[in-house]
C-alpha cells in the first residue's frame, strides 16, 4: 500500500426529511445570509424549493437567490453569481441541486472571496486560498460533488471544460435525502451510473498496483451502482435502491476509493470534458462515450486488472468480455456508446483532440496523452 493522507471535512446528513433541517444547521452555524444557488426548474417542480424557504424563513436567515445554474454550468453565469454574493456581502452559499449547481455553487464561494480572475484558478494559473462556506442539499446522486473538494466549470467563450481543486470547497454540510432524486429521469440516472463507474474504475485501472482492500471497495461500488440503476429504471420510487445508489456516488469520489493505489490518473475525464465543453453533451454520456474507446487502448498495458474486472464483476474470463459486457450494459441502460449514438460528427476529430489535449496540458498529462495517443482513442468510439 501507498503512503496516503486522507482529510474529508464534510459533514453528511442522511436519510428522509433531513432537508427541513437546513435552516437550523445555518443558524447553529452563525450563518445570517446565503446565496441560495439552484437550476433551471426540478426544485420548484417538486416542491423542494418551497421547503427550503420555509426552513430558512423559519429560522431568520435572509437569502438572496441565484437560480438557472445550467447542466456544464458555464462561467458567464458564475460570474453573475460571484458578484451577487460580493454585492450583498452573504456569509455562505447553498447550493440546492446535483452537481453543476454544487459546482457553481463552489466556484462563486471562491470568486467571492478573491478580486482575482476566477478563470485562473481553473487554468491553475493561482492556488485557493480561501472561500465562504458551502451548504449542499443534494437532489441528483452522481457527482460525488457533495463531498469533495472539486468543481467543473466550463468557460463557453474559449470551450474549455476545466476543474479546481482545494480543500476550501468541501462543503461545510451535506445534507442527503435518497426520496429527494425519485424525480431524476430514467436517462439522468443512467448518465449517473455511468458517471459513478468511471470515479471509481479511472484508478482501479490506470493505477500501477491496487489493494485488495481498495479493488473490493472499488468492486462493491461498481456492483452496487449496476444492481440499484436496474432497480431504480424500474422502481424510481424505490428507497433503499436510491439510498444505496446515492451513498455508493457519494463515496465514490471522496478520496477514499484511491487510497494507498500506487499512480493512477483520471484519463476518461478529461477526454470526457473535452465532448461536453465542445457539444454540451451531459457528462454521464460523455463517459459512456469514451470509456468503452479508453479500456479497449488501455487493456495491455494492465492486463491482470481487466481480467480481474471481468471475471468480478461479469463472471468473464478475458479482459475483451470484460469491456464489452461493460459497454453491453450502457446501451441497455441508455447511455450512448460512441459518437454515432450522441450525434457528434466524425469529422469533428481533430477538434475534439485539440480540445482534450488543452486539458491534458493544463492536467499535466500532455506526455502520455499526445494528439496521436488521443487520436488513437477516439478512433475506437466512431461506432
Ligand atoms: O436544472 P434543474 O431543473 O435542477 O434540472 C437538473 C438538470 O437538468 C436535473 N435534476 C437535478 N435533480 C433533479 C433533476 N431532475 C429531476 N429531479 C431531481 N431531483 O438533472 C439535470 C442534470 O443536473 P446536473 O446537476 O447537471 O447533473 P450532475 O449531477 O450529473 O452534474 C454534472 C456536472 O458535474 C460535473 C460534470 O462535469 C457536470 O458539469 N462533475 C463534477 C464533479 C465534482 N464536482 O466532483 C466530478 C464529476 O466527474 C463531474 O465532472
Ligand atoms: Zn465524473
Amino acid at each position: 500500500m501507498e503512503n496516503f493522507e486522507f482529510f474529508n471535512p464534510t459533514r453528511i446528513i442522511f436519510g428522509r426529511d433531513t432537508e427541513k433541517k437546513i435552516g437550523k444547521i445555518l443558524e447553529k452555524d452563525d450563518v445570517e445570509k446565503v446565496l441560495f444557488v439552484y437550476g433551471k426548474s426540478s426544485i420548484k417542480e417538486t416542491g423542494l424549493y418551497d421547503k427550503v424557504v420555509e426552513s430558512l424563513k423559519k429560522e431568520g436567515i435572509e437569502f438572496i437567490e441565484h437560480g438557472g445554474v445550467k447542466p456544464n454550468p458555464v462561467l458567464s453565469h458564475t460570474k453573475e453569481g460571484i458578484e451577487k454574493a460580493k454585492k450583498y456581502k452573504v456569509d455562505a452559499v447553498l447550493a440546492v441541486g446535483g452537481g453543476s449547481v454544487i459546482d457553481e455553487g463552489k466556484t462563486i464561494a471562491v470568486g467571492a472571496k478573491t478580486n482575482k480572475e476566477v478563470w485562473d484558478f481553473f487554468r491553475r494559473k493561482r492556488e485557493i486560498k480561501k472561500a465562504l462556506p458551502v451548504y449542499v442539499i443534494l437532489t441528483l446522486a452522481a457527482t460525488g460533488s457533495e463531498m469533495n473538494g472539486f468543481a467543473v466549470i466550463t468557460n463557453e467563450e474559449t470551450k474549455e471544460k476545466l476543474s479546481i481543486s482545494s480543500e476550501h470547497i468541501f462543503p461545510r454540510v451535506s445534507i442527503l435525502n435518497p426520496e429527494l432524486t425519485f424525480t431524476v429521469s430514467k436517462q439522468y440516472q443512467a448518465y449517473a451510473a455511468v458517471d459513478v463507474l468511471a470515479h471509481v474504475i479511472e484508478y482501479y485501472f490506470s493505477g500501477q498496483y491496487c489493494p485488495n482492500l481498495q479493488n473490493r471497495l472499488i468492486e462493491s461500488i461498481i456492483k452496487t451502482v449496476m444492481e440499484t440503476t436496474e432497480i431504480i429504471l424500474n422502481e424510481p420510487h424505490h428507497y433503499n435502491a436510491r439510498a444505496e445508489f446515492m451513498w455508493a456516488s457519494t463515496i465514490a469520489l471522496n478520496g477514499l476509493t484511491r487510497l494507498g493505489i500506487k499512480g493512477g490518473e483520471f484519463p476518461n475525464h478529461m477526454i470526457a470534458h473535452s465532448l461536453g465543453a465542445i457539444y454540451d453533451l451531459p457528462h454521464g454520456a460523455c463517459l459512456s462515450i469514451v470509456i468503452p474507446a479508453w479500456m479497449k487502448w488501455y487493456k495491455d498495458k494492465n492486463r491482470t486488472q481487466f481480467e480481474r474486472f471481468a471475471k468480478e464483476i461479469f463472471n468473464a474470463n478475458t479482459a475483451e468480455e470484460g469491456i464489452d459486457n461493460l459497454k453491453a450494459w450502457f446501451k441497455k441502460i441508455g447511455a450512448p456508446v460512441s459518437f454515432k449514438d450522441a450525434g457528434v460528427p466524425e469529422k469533428d476529430m481533430d477538434i475534439i483532440v485539440d480540445n482534450a489535449y488543452n486539458i491534458a496540458v493544463v492536467w499535466d498529462m500532455a506526455q502520455k496523452y499526445t494528439r496521436e495517443v488521443l487520436t488513437e482513442i477516439l478512433k475506437n468510439a466512431k461506432d
